[in-house]
């Protein structure tokens, strides 16, 4: 099966496709897709995805008369910078590419961000096509047109807000994604059918063995639905005024958590803990109730995602950390909160709220002695 979607931002007035499915990038359709495009375009990707499926993607533009480059810089999210992008732009440069060509960025969120970064500043802003390799760049990071990099001053803090003009997902892609980072994907799917979609959620908490052994009708299910949500989603607040910050759920606490743990854990653990806590949060105000609670502290021992006894933290220090995140007033952590599974509370437009200090601290406990 294949699947297709289409995003439509009145704001910025664009709309483009995206593309799901199996052996995706070996369809004609691709190639034809990237001729109509640009006749000269540059593989932006990492170490790890490149020797995987770079050689053989510039193959095959080149058999449909695409001349590309290959430009692969190292692995990981230490690469996210200023530094990387500048040096992107030297090998452009360099190798003659011009406002007649275009970008493939290739690759997990890590490439996604910068690509979507360096198209909409390279000559004032050139085409972009999008193939995430990674569940979290399908279903999350290549959605929505955010791009960044990280500085010495945060992460993803300098960046723009720029759309490719297709997005091709091929899941055979995900067959040499390790599981760990598999799962940093699901735990964001979990937070989709969580904000928005309790019959997504159920479908999750059903299928969570099919998922996990990579059946792929189901885990082709799975990045339609999430796209769909997140697509919702973005499509009625693309600046984030509003109900975009609910895509945040789990977030607040899980960015204090990567903080306060240097970054040591993956991100997908970090916030199934802030999911976790969070709930707590939600049902201590009176709004989740205990047994929709139990589902999700049960949905990720379903999925395997080790929660308990991987790190420990003391509340005061977490308390300390959730001031600083981007949607706190006045130094009150605000919180996305859940009414309950598939529905936020909308706070008047807000999408999240500061909580008494007692109920914070109070889940804040629960959660560190959860962790021990
Ligand atoms: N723009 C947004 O809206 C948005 C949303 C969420 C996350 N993000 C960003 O996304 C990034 C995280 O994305 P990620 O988890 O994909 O990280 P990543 O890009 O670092 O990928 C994780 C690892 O998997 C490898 N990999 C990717 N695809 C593979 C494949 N098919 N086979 C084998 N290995 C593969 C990568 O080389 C890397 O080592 C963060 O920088 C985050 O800030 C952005
Ligand atoms: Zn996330």
């Amino acid at each position: 099966m294949n699947s297709q979607l289409s995003l439509h931002f009145s704001q910025s007035e664009c709309s483009y496709p995206i593309f799901i499915g199996e052996k995706l990038l070996k369809h004609s359709h691709f190639i034809h897709y990237c001729q109509s495009l640009r006749k000269r375009g540059a593989i932006i990707s990492d170490s790890q995805v490149a020797p995987l499926y770079g050689q053989e993607l510039q193959m095959r533009l080149q058999f449909g008369h695409v001349e590309t480059s290959l430009l692969v810089f190292e692995a990981g999210e230490k690469q996210k910078t200023r530094q990387t992008k500048e040096w992107l732009e030297d090998q452009l440069f360099e190798q003659g590419f011009g406002r007649d060509s275009f970008l493939i960025a290739l690759g997990g969120g890590v490439v996604t961000d910068l690509s979507g970064f360096l198209a909409s500043t390279y000559c004032r802003g050139i085409p972009l096509i999008m193939i995430p390799t990674s569940l979290l760049a399908m279903v999350d990071a290549s959605i929505g047109g955010k791009t960044a990099v990280n500085v010495p001053y945060g992460k993803n803090m300098v960046g723009t807000l720029y759309h490719p003009s297709a997005i091709f997902m091929d899941t055979s892609t995900l067959k040499t994604l390790s599981k760990e980072e598999f799962k940093n994907g699901v735990v964001e799917a979990i937070k989709h059918g969580l904000i928005l979609d309790a019959s997504y959620f159920a479908f999750l908490e059903q299928h969570a063995q099919n998922i996990l052994n990579l059946e792929m009708s189901y885990v082709e299910r799975l990045i339609y639905e999430s796209c769909l949500i997140k697509r919702s989603i973005v499509e009625e607040d693309e600046q984030e005024k509003g109900k975009r910050r609910t895509l945040n759920f789990g977030h607040t606490l899980g960015h204090a958590i990567e903080l306060l743990t240097d970054y040591q854990i993956p991100h997908g653990q970090a916030v199934a803990v802030g999911i976790l806590g969070e709930s707590y949060l939600s049902m201590q105000l009176g709004l989740l109730s205990s047994s929709s609670f139990e589902r999700i502290r049960n949905i990720f021992k379903q999925y395997q995602i080790e929660i308990q006894n991987t790190f420990s933290l003391s509340p005061a220090r977490v308390l300390n950390a959730l001031q600083l995140d981007k949607k706190s007033v006045k130094n009150q952590p605000r919180f996305v909160l859940l009414k309950e599974i598939g529905t936020c509370t909308d706070c008047s437009g807000e999408f999240c709220s500061s909580v008494e200090q007692k109920v914070l601290e109070k889940a804040l406990n629960w959660i560190c002695r959860f962790l021990n």
